[in-house]
């Protein structure tokens, strides 16, 4: 895969594809994991002479309308916060013009949310040739890892149009996911927690293969899967709540995972163990993510969108947590991992 590392972007006009679909409440963003993980693109970019870099991402799903509910004005202001040397220009969709208007100083501008236009996705043509026009961009360069597994006008029309390059984010992710698939060291361990058995079940049974060991937990495990092969642990305590419902997994089952955690040389969580938005019900996924984040010489991934942001969140007061990769993408890691082909990161390959 070519990536940003093999052109030269100097004086070059970039439209640079990210992730920024982030959680916002009130105005504010709540985790910036996802803009933070695409500043490593940003700063070679501009590190390398890049003229411009025209963001463009999505956020939510607004249906093709504009919805102020969905703008990525406070994802600029958090952008702004983590570029304090720059300028970041915040734009509208081009409808039919040229950017000519933003000073040359400003080196930074993010675009509106691109699915603010149904043409995005529609995986329209027209639509992103006209954002080709506007920008005037040159190269296109591919960092939205987490968006990989649509086929959207940003993620796969625009190679009509650009040579399309990774960034460094869809390369990290890429070379620590792949780690995974090929040659893992061994043993393997999956960690799956979560509710939903019907989005879990297609991991489990990829890795049944892969995996020395797969552990099961979370309100999967309270709502009583079950499984016959020898390689699967399925929790078997639990803490209840005063009307008896199951709402983390408890001490016995937390200990055996730590047990099959310090055996593992390539874990891989997904799914957290309780329902650990309450502090009460948070102490199995607090366990977990202490014991894979103290862990070394050995890879630790963690992925699935409510899983990485209770890692993220932990690691804001433990600093001495570390793992291989805290996954920006949610769906598109899961469908990396099962071996999907994914449209985005084929756009790139071609
Ligand atoms: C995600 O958060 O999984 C990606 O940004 C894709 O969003 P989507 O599921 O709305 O396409």
């Amino acid at each position: 895969m070519k990536t940003i590392k093999d052109i030269n972007v100097k004086d070059k006009i970039i439209l640079l594809r990210t992730d920024y679909n982030v959680p916002i409440k009130n105005g504010k963003v709540e985790n910036d994991l996802r803009i933070r993980a695409s500043l490593p693109t940003i700063n070679y970019l501009l590190e390398n002479g890049a003229r411009k870099i025209f963001i463009i991402s999505h956020l939510g799903r607004p249906e093709g309308k504009e919805n102020s509910d969905y703008t990525l004005s406070p994802v600029a202001k958090s952008l702004q916060k983590l570029l304090p040397h720059q300028t970041v220009g915040f734009y509208p969709l081009p409808n039919n013009t040229e950017f000519k208007e933003i000073p040359e100083k400003i080196k930074i501008v993010l675009l509106e949310n691109l699915r603010f236009n149904p043409g995005e996705e529609k995986n329209d043509l027209n639509f992103i040739k006209n954002l080709v026009n506007a920008t005037g961009a040159e190269i296109y360069v591919q960092d939205g890892f987490a968006v990989t597994h649509r086929a959207h006008a940003s993620t796969d029309a625009i190679k009509n149009f650009l040579p399309v390059y990774a960034g460094l984010l869809i390369e990290k992710e890429i070379i620590n996911l792949e780690k995974i698939i090929k040659n893992p060291p061994k043993p393997l361990l999956l960690i799956i927690g979560g509710s939903k058995v019907e989005d879990k079940e297609p991991l489990i049974d990829k890795f049944t293969n892969i995996a020395n060991q797969i552990v099961v937990g979370g309100k999967i495990a309270a709502d009583g899967y079950q499984s016959n092969n020898q390689k699967i642990y399925v929790a078997e305590d639990f803490d209840e709540d005063v009307s008896g419902n199951k709402l983390d997994i408890g001490p016995f089952s937390t200990a055996k995972i730590t047990d099959f955690i310090k055996d593992a040389k390539t874990i891989i969580w997904n799914g957290l163990l309780g329902k650990a938005e309450d502090p009460a019900y948070a102490t199995a996924s607090t366990i977990i993510a202490e014991a894979l984040g103290e862990k070394e010489n050995s890879i630790t991934i963690i992925c699935g969108g409510d899983t990485t942001g209770f890692v993220e969140n932990l690691m804001k007061n433990h600093k001495n947590l570390n793992y291989s990769l805290v996954s920006t993408g949610g769906g598109a890691a899961l469908e990396f991992l099962l071996g999907k082909a994914l449209p985005g990161l084929k756009a790139i390959q071609n």
